[in-house]
């Protein structure tokens, strides 16, 4: 038995802030963020407008692109960073307006990895005949944690939510998926404040301060170690070479990033989804996004195989080796 993607679906809001916005707002330059991360745009959620919103939107296409209804949804785990609250999960929140009642929801926080670990535990449980009809939700509202008067990490993220729904299948399907994780490297790319450490005030403003805190280059290097790694696990673990890839679905965190993996795979940047240009980085949602920008424009093909993988704080990283 193997779990196989049924159907994508992804949603952004509909505010675009483009780089020229940010010349505006910050001491930065288009130029700058083109030429450092690939990044041309990102899409903000609107006030009021939480992580479930958006969510809420992407499952629903994914639910629809697979030909299945809401109320058959059996299992739900929800990737994200920025939930709507302390609790309940938003896996439950998005549960609870989908009517799929009565079946395990939960959330999985791993940053920008977190649709790579949903994806490998929901994959588990389709596998082992537990769920028949899983949802699988990476989503973010990273602007609500972002200092937008830090030009080190503002000009970098986005808002956005993706989704799949995993059934069971003869054939594969999910081939693998590789997790890893390294608390030691917290200090590199972290958030610092929580509910129970507590909030700093900025005096200023006088509004809370949760900016995001990043060793920019420190974490590039690291994310090029590491990815390069599981990219070369993904394959030996299934006895590919890499010329069986047909397309690398990478996290959007950086263009720089995403073509050392490319040359990695030995793979042309044309068979690489990149959305980073339009979409910035939405940590989570950011694979499950640009898995459905390359389903929906009919570049990504039933038959073709996937490689997902991506790297977030923590440092936690994945890899998923998909034939889709
Ligand atoms: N505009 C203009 N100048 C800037 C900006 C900006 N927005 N941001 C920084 N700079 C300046 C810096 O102050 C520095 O100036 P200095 O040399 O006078 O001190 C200079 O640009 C160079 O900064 P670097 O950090 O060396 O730039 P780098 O080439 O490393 O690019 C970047 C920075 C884009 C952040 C890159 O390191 C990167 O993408 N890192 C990885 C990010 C990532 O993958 N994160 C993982 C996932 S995120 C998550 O999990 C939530």
């Amino acid at each position: 038995m193997y779990s196989r993607i049924a159907g994508t679906g992804s949603y952004l809001p509909e505010k675009i802030v483009t780089n020229f916005d940010l010349e505006k707002r910050m001491d930065t330059t288009d130029e700058w963020i083109r030429t450092r991360t690939g990044i041309e745009r990102r899409h903000i959620a609107a006030e009021g407008q939480t992580t479930v919103d958006l969510a809420e939107a992407a499952a629903r296409r994914a639910i629809e692109a697979a030909g299945v209804t809401p109320a058959e949804v059996d299992f739900i785990v929800f990737g994200t960073t920025t939930p709507d609250l302390v609790f309940p999960n938003c896996g439950t929140l998005l549960q609870a307006r989908l009517g799929a009642r009565g079946c395990p929801a939960f959330s999985v926080e791993t940053a920008c990895s977190g649709f790579i670990y949903a994806l490998s535990i929901a994959d588990k449980f389709v596998k082992s005949g537990e769920a028949k009809c899983a949802l699988v939700v990476g989503a973010e509202t990273l602007s609500r944690i972002t200092n937008w008067k830090d030009r080190n990490t503002a000009v970098l993220f986005g808002d956005g939510a993706g989704a799949v729904i995993l059934k069971p299948s003869a054939e594969p399907g999910l081939m693998s998926t590789h997790l890893h994780s390294d608390g030691a490297y917290k200090d590199l790319l972290y958030v610092d404040s929580g509910v129970s450490k507590g909030f700093k005030v900025d005096a200023a403003t006088g509004k809370v301060d949760v900016g995001i805190k990043m060793a920019g280059s420190e974490v590039f290097k690291v994310a090029v170690t590491k990815l390069g790694s599981a990219v070369d696990e993904a394959l030996a673990a299934n006895g590919l070479e890499r010329s069986a890839v047909n397309w690398l679905v990478p996290h959007q965190a950086n263009i720089r990033i995403i073509g050392a993996m490319a040359k990695r795979l030995e793979l042309p940047m044309e068979r690489v989804i990149v959305t980073v240009q339009d979409h910035g980085n939405t940590s989570t949602a950011s694979v499950p996004l640009a898995l459905d920008v390359g389903v929906r424009d009919g570049r990504v093909k039933r038959g073709d195989l996937l490689l997902l993988e991506a790297f977030g704080g923590g440092f936690t990283w994945g890899s998923a080796l998909v034939r889709f």
